[in-house]
């Protein structure tokens, strides 16, 4: 029986040839960016392997066939700010009709509870795919709170797209939402003290806006 039913790792070597250079410390922001771009496009491949497809009637130069549609407005792409905003552009570049929906909680100081920032529900949710992003899956904490937000709001059917995962991660959000499917490039092997990634590839998001 597998540890973490929900979580799918890509394995495939392209994956995991880029994500090798992400985790570089060495690997500049226009090329660190570059690589997220392209990891969330083929996780984005993974994640979208079972969405519905519509027949519709094509003429060819030669014929009229029945070909197959994705209805790509149906699918909405959920980026957790600020970092996942960094895997945007990846997503655009395979589904680019997609809705992108985004979503900013920060953990109050006080309360330790989440706080939504920005939030604008999209109509019909339950006609919908909902892919959350976020590159890291450390504590699991915001992601949590970001499809308790979505699955209020009356979305039926989330996944979860990340770069790296910590275990700690998966555990609480599998615990929290064992119906949502999780998809990483990679499970690592532990949270720090600080609650970053061992050995992770540092703060995705000051990697991906220079802010560090
Ligand atoms: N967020 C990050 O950007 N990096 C980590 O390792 C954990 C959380």
């Amino acid at each position: 029986m597998k540890k973490f039913p929900t979580l799918t790792i890509s394995n495939h070597p392209l994956i995991q040839h880029k994500l090798s250079y992400i985790r570089d410390k060495t690997t500049s922001k226009k090329v660190f960016k570059e690589l997220v771009d392209e990891v969330g496009t083929l996780l984005a491949y993974e994640i979208t392997k079972s969405l519905p497809v519509r027949a519709v009637q094509v003429d060819t130069p030669l014929a009229t066939t029945t070909c197959h549609v994705v209805d790509a407005e149906r699918v909405v792409l959920v980026p957790l700010l600020r970092a996942g905003l960094g895997m945007v552009d990846g997503v655009l570049n395979l589904i680019p009709n997609c809705a992108i929906c985004h979503l900013g909680l920060y953990r109050d100081h006080d309360t330790h509870e989440p706080v939504t920032y920005y939030f604008k529900p999209m109509p019909e949710p339950e006609e919908r795919m909902f892919m959350m992003v976020d590159p890291m899956l450390a504590t699991g904490g915001s992601a949590i709170a970001s499809a308790d937000l979505l699955k209020k709001n009356g979305a039926k059917n989330i996944k979860f797209m990340c770069l790296v995962a910590a275990p700690e991660g998966v555990e609480a959000f599998q615990h929290a939402h064992p119906d949502i499917e999780i998809y990483a490039a990679a499970l690592d092997e532990r949270l720090n003290d600080d609650a970053y990634i061992l050995p992770g590839l540092g703060d995705a998001g000051d990697r991906l806006f220079g802010t560090k």
